[in-house]
C-alpha cells in the first residue's frame, strides 16, 4: 500500500470520501418510509454514490429480512464475526467488523466504522474468509485465494487489485440501541441471478 494518508489534506480528502460514502446508509426512518413500512413486494431505491457523476447504484432494501446479526458492544476492533445473508442458502456468507475507528462508507456505529460484506470474491466466487487485513489506515478484504483480488472495505468493497471488477457486495446495515441489523443488500452476490431466491 503506497497512498499516503498521514498528511492533513489527504486525511481531509478521506473523511470526505467516507462521509460522501455514507449517504449510502439508510436510517430505520428512511427505510421505513421507502418500504410503506410492511411492504413486502421487491423494489429498488436509486442512491448515489459519487454525486455528480454517472455513477450509481441500486440499493435493493424492499423486500429484505431485518436479521439481527450481532451486538455493537460485542464487536471487537478488526476481529470480523460471521454471519449468513440474506438467507442460509449457497453464497450468503458474510462478515462484520469494526474497523478501529476507520470511517467507512455505509459505516454504522458512533464512528461509522462497522460495515459488512459478502464473503465471495465478485470474480469468480473465491473465499475471502479470513483475509481481512488492518494495515495502517487501510481496511481490505483480500488477496482472494485464486486470482489474488482486493477490496477496500472503506469505500463500499471497491477493487483494489486482481481479476475482479466488480466491488464486493455490501450488506446494508442498521444500528438499533445496541443491536446490528442487516438490512439489505449492494451489489448482486457471486452466483446468484437475483440476491432474494426465494422471492
Ligand atoms: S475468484 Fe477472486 S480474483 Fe478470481
Amino acid at each position: 500500500m503506497s497512498t499516503d494518508t498521514s498528511t492533513p489534506r489527504n486525511k481531509q480528502k478521506q473523511e470526505r470520501s467516507a462521509e460522501v460514502h455514507n449517504k449510502v446508509m439508510l436510517t430505520r426512518r428512511q427505510f421505513l418510509l421507502y418500504s410503506g413500512s410492511t411492504a413486502v413486494a421487491a423494489s429498488t431505491i436509486s442512491i448515489s454514490l459519487f454525486p455528480g457523476s454517472a455513477q450509481a447504484a441500486d440499493a435493493r432494501v424492499v423486500g429484505y429480512p431485518r436479521k439481527l446479526i450481532a451486538k455493537l458492544s460485542e464487536l471487537k476492533d478488526n476481529v470480523p464475526v460471521d454471519f449468513n445473508y440474506p438467507d442460509e442458502l449457497a453464497n450468503s456468507s458474510a462478515m462484520v467488523v469494526k474497523m478501529g475507528g476507520v470511517q467507512a462508507g455505509g459505516g454504522i456505529g458512533p464512528k461509522r466504522d462497522v460495515v459488512a460484506f459478502n464473503y465471495l470474491c465478485s470474480h469468480q466466487g473465491g473465499p475471502l474468509q479470513g483475509s481481512y487485513l488492518a494495515d495502517g489506515p487501510h481496511r481490505i478484504l483480500g488477496q482472494c485465494p485464486l486470482h489474488l483480488s482486493t477490496y477496500d472495505l472503506r469505500r463500499h468493497g471497491i477493487v483494489v487489485s486482481g481479476q475482479a471488477f466488480e466491488s464486493l457486495p455490501q450488506v446494508l446495515l442498521e444500528l438499533d440501541g445496541d443491536n446490528i441489523y442487516a438490512v439489505g443488500m449492494l451489489g448482486l452476490i457471486f452466483g446468484r441471478h437475483k440476491n432474494l431466491l426465494e422471492s
